[in-house]
């Protein structure tokens, strides 16, 4: 990804398909509607419907009452001035980086704009010293693991964990060398 990405930057174009031409910036507060219509759009679409975008429209207000770290960052990406899919990572101690809620509005997957989240989060972390980049995810989406794989990440472990229901299941985690 192109310098400082910490600041908006032009999406890369590492795959051979033709990507959207879509700007990622960090989110700011005057973003949380957007963030707070694309959740609705999350909860509205079968199988999204586990997946904690609901707490990043509060967050950017300053409201969460969950602990989030200062370091975190929260990223956009902008079609057209419309956002179309959110990404955060949180340089941690040690060199590593972790990577959460990548999240793209319903009508534009399979375009590689997830990719060009990912790969924007890893320009982030990188600036920042990070030298390995992991994330984790439920295992009852394994689908899931090809967008990993294909963006260079490696399974590294499993853990059980008991799912909001109580019924047994199990995180995947993912690792990626970027030093
Ligand atoms: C997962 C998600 C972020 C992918 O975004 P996207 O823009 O559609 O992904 P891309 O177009 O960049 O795809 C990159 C690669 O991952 C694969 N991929 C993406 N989502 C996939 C999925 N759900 N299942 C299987 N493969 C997937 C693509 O096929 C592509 O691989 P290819 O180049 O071999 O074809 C998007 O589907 C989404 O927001 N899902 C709901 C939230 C979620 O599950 N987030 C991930 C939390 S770990």
């Amino acid at each position: 990804m192109a310098k400082g990405a910490s600041g908006a930057a032009p999406m890369s174009s590492s795959s051979s398909r033709s990507r959207p031409d879509v700007e990622i910036r960090p989110l700011r507060a005057a973003d949380a509607p957007s963030v707070s219509a694309l959740a609705s759009a999350a909860a509205s679409t079968p199988g999204d419907n586990v997946y904690p975008i609901e707490h990043l429209d509060l967050e950017l207000r300053g409201k969460s009452e969950r602990p989030v770290s200062p370091d975190r960052a929260a990223f956009g990406a902008f079609l057209a001035g419309r956002l179309v899919a959110t990404a955060c990572a949180t340089p941690e101690a040690g060199g590593r980086g972790y990577l959460s809620r990548v999240y793209v509005a319903p009508g534009l997957r399979g375009a590689g704009i997830g990719r060009a989240m990912i790969e924007h989060l890893e320009a982030f972390l990188k600036d920042r010293g990070s030298s390995v980049a992991y994330l984790r995810f439920f295992g009852a989406r394994m689908p899931l693991q090809r967008l990993w794989i294909r963006a260079g990440y490696a399974r590294v472990g499993t853990a059980r964990v008991l799912s909001l229901s109580g019924s047994p299941g199990f995180v995947v985690m993912c690792t990626k060398r970027l030093l």
